[in-house]
């Protein structure tokens, strides 16, 4: 009997993650959508809430092991969960407060799940870390300069992480589903739920699983 591929999405409460998360249900895959406050999460049709904050290493540990215990292995594994403290920053007077819980969950957290989650994933296992065009250095942003650095360095992150997995066959890319109405893009931004998650969806469902190392908007590779 052939087993439904298993993906976790972290941030899967709202916005993004959850679309992508009720997407990969709906196409049959088992999902374990993570979400910071299970009890408070309307239920996702066909996923399992699995509790998870991506700036508490100790809730990823437990949230790896209930993978291992529960379910033996990870398919893919979608770093979502991120946050914007400083919209319309200024980088001469931002907070090292704000910069660092910024890195602890858009950057860390995803390495961190990472290093979890890999030694759980078969040959052909895909990690997806969702970006953003802020973080290119090849076009500087500077609206919010910690979301902006923190998007830079999971960037960095998405580089070292493919080459390291590399040779055990596990693709790692970073992904920019472009600017999404959601709690954190807002709604004047141009893009539907449904278009980001399919920038997001392109790397685990039609990109090849040798495309490892890029950085990808819409399944076209952007500058980083
Ligand atoms: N929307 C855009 O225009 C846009 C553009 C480029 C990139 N992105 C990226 O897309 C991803 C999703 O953004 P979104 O627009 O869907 O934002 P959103 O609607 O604000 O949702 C953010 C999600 O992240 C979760 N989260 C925050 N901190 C967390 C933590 N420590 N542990 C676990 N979950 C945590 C939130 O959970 P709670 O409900 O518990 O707070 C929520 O589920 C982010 O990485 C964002 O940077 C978004």
């Amino acid at each position: 009997m052939n087993r439904p591929p298993i993906a976790l999405v972290t941030g899967a409460s709202r916005g993004l993650g959850r679309e992508v998360a009720r997407r990969l249900a709906e196409l049959g895959y088992h999902v374990l959508a993570g979400v910071r406050d299970p009890a408070g999460t309307a239920p996702i049709p066909g996923a399992e809430l699995l509790p998870l904050d991506v700036a508490n290493a100790a809730s990823i540990e437990a949230a790896a092991e209930h993978v291992k215990r529960t379910h033996g292995h990870l398919d893919a594994l979608v770093n979502n969960a991120g946050i914007l403290l400083d919209r319309m920053g200024d980088v001469l007077a931002l907070d090292a407060d704000t910069l660092l819980r910024t890195l602890e969950t858009n950057s860390l957290g995803p390495l961190r799940m990472a290093q979890a989650c890999a030694p759980l994933m078969p040959q052909g296992g895909r990690i997806v870390n969702v970006s953003s065009g802020g973080g290119q250095l090849s076009e500087p942003a500077t609206w919010a300069p910690a979301y902006c650095i923190s998007k830079t360095t999971l960037n960095a992150i998405t580089v070292q992480l493919a080459e390291a997995l590399k040779p055990r066959g596990i693709a790692v890319n970073a992904v920019c589903p472009g600017w999404v109405r959601t709690d954190l893009g807002g709604p004047d931004a141009p893009r539907s739920l449904q278009q980001g998650a399919d920038s997001i969806l392109w790397l685990l469902l039609h990109a090849g699983p040798d495309l490892t190392g890029g950085f990808w908007r819409d399944g076209q590779r952007i500058p980083w």
